[in-house]
């Protein structure tokens, strides 16, 4: 636009239209190996195994499901799950998935924009998780308002789970290369408009060259992530940091022996963060942690 600032006005149309290719891209792919789910023992990655702990009777919610591959392993582990996600084919294949391995009784999904999930989904305050992992808030413009749509959908005490790429590290790309050829940086950290991307390669399919290549993402400073988290009414339980990420984020990143990417010698920069949060109950609730009306 003629002021420097990008033209959001299709931004949800473009992206819907690059992850509705994908779908049948990563069908074919072993990264979204669907094997361990058929045999009724789905696998999340490393890091949400250590870390999420029991689901077993819990009420979960999904967001950005793309076609369900955790969140039909969330209910083979007995949890009650709802997925959403923005794309049409995903949402088709995951209620395929679901009839085909009998859990559609344990797992409903719908096909909605992630910010519209509260009208279309209107059961507030009755989820015991909300569940949000890697490479989903990186494509949602306003992170307050993210915040708001998870803690909307928790009980009191209910908790968020949130494993995602880490933003110090999103900034980085091998497109950039230093003359080391480590990764350089593409994009300030602070950077507060979409970021106009036009890349028709796939994280899981090194052959891929997708027709709907142009996209719309965002980095969120972790800051603002997790106070956006504190302003909406949760308290933070904790935060790690990791030296592996679920994708070959960089070139330089080799796979190690549970399908993790992660620096070859020295753990350069965190490359990924995972963090729990509580629903804190109204009666708890400070002035400065209260949701705005
Ligand atoms: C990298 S995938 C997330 C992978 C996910 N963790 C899983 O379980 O496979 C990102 C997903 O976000 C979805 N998505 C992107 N923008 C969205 C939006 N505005 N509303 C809802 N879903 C969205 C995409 O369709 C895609 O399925």
């Amino acid at each position: 636009m003629a002021d420097g600032s990008v033209d959001l006005t299709n931004w949800r149309s473009v992206n819907r239209a690059n992850w509705d290719e994908r779908v049948a891209v990563h069908l074919k792919t072993s990264s979204y190996d669907l094997q361990p789910l058929r045999s009724g023992r789905g696998e999340l990655h490393a890091i949400e195994e250590d870390e999420l702990g029991s689901v077993d009777g819990l009420r979960v919610l999904h967001l950005q499901c793309h076609f369900g591959v955790d969140t039909l392993t969330l209910a083979q582990r007995g949890a009650q799950v709802v997925g959403i996600d923005f794309s049409g084919p995903a949402i088709e294949m995951a209620r395929s998935l679901a009839a085909e391995l009998g859990l559609s009784a344990r797992a409903r999904f719908i096909e909605c924009d992630l910010y519209h999930t509260p009208d279309v989904l209107p059961e507030p305050a009755s989820f015991d998780l909300v569940y949000v992992t890697w490479g989903a808030i990186n494509w949602l413009p306003d992170i307050e308002g993210w915040a708001q749509v998870v803690a909307g959908f928790l009980k009191p005490g209910g908790k968020l789970y949130l494993a995602e790429g880490h933003p110090t590290a999103l900034v980085f790309d091998d497109a950039f290369a230093m003359p080391d050829n480590m990764p350089g940086l593409y994009a300030p950290y602070f950077h507060k408009e979409a970021l106009v991307i036009d890349d028709p390669r796939d994280y899981a399919d090194e052959n891929a060259v997708l027709k709907n290549s142009l996209t719309y993402e965002w980095i969120h400073p972790l800051g603002k992530i997790i106070t956006s988290l504190l302003e909406a009414g949760l308290s933070l339980d904790w935060l790690h940091e990791h030296d592996s990420v679920t994708w070959q984020m960089f070139d330089k990143l080799v796979e190690d022996d549970q399908g993790m990417f992660r620096w070859p010698d020295k753990a350069w920069l965190p490359l990924s963060f995972s963090l729990k949060a509580t629903r804190v109950m109204a009666s708890d609730m400070s002035g400065g942690c209260q949701v705005k009306p």
